[in-house]
């Protein structure tokens, strides 16, 4: 991937939809913990043609952590001290700009967080002094510029921008959080984002974020969001988040 040295683990977090990647040489599997506990899953490393990565499932594999309880610092902890200095997050998001339907990708731009009483930063206990990281730009830019030149170069349907609005989860939102979320600026809304962008800033990680769009979001259509909707636009849309993933890595 761009802007690393080849021989520097990129670092990839799988969503729903994406416990494993079946793409990957695998070269190797640990089982690591953390001064914040355990991660969710092994680290599984492999190559992606020339790039080596660390995958972990950020759900644990099989799938069975919800959002609101991944460990997002033993997770980010975890990959950082595995030698990973980019990480890319794959995220199953719904979906609110109308060009955003079930199966489209986005690579954001920018967030809004909605969690609350997540561990959501490295910096308590015994501090020698207080720090504020900069946030004005959550996502790593030139990740980012790599996701999108390999969306294209793979002819998908993707937004290189997007607002994404980090509820807390795990029930889906009403059609007025939607409406307000809407009114915020949010482009897409999912439950994982967050944490996790800002531990990895935290730790001076390149973060950056892979949506694909599972359903439209609640109130968007005049139906309620089905898990059969969901699991049909992932299987639909997740050839693509891996395309890009090989094409970017080859990069
Ligand atoms: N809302 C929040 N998180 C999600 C959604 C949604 O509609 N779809 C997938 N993750």
């Amino acid at each position: 991937m761009t802007g690393t040295n080849n021989n520097v683990p990129v670092g990839i977090i799988g969503g729903t939809g994406l416990t494993s990647l079946s793409n990957i040489q695998i070269t190797g599997e640990e089982t690591v913990t953390t001064a914040w506990g355990e991660p969710s899953s092994t680290l599984v490393r492999g190559q992606l043609g020339d790039q080596p990565v660390i995958f972990l499932a950020r759900h644990g594999n099989p799938h069975r952590i919800p959002p609101h309880q991944v460990n997002y610092r033993a997770n980010i902890q975890a990959l950082h001290d595995a030698g990973a200095r980019v990480l890319v997050g794959v995220n199953a998001v719904g979906g609110i700009h109308a060009n955003m339907g079930p199966a489209h990708i986005v690579i954001p731009d920018q967030l809004i967080d909605y969690t609350w009483g997540r561990a959501s930063t490295f910096f308590e206990g015994e501090l020698e002094d207080v720090t504020h990281i900069d946030f004005t730009w959550p996502y790593d830019q030139e990740a980012r510029q790599v996701l999108i030149d390999a969306a294209r170069a793979a002819s998908l349907s993707f937004s290189g921008f997007g607002v994404y609005g980090a509820t807390q989860g795990p029930r889906l939102e009403t059609a007025a959080e939607i409406r307000r979320m809407e009114r915020d600026g949010c482009d897409i809304v999912g439950m994982t984002g967050m944490p996790e962008a800002v531990l990895a800033a935290e730790l001076g990680l390149r973060y950056v974020s892979l949506g694909l769009v599972v359903n439209w979001a609640a109130g968007k259509t005049d139906h309620i969001i089905t898990m059969a909707e969901i699991e049909e636009a992932i299987a639909q849309g997740m050839s693509g988040v891996r395309q890009i993933l090989e094409r970017s890595m080859a990069s």
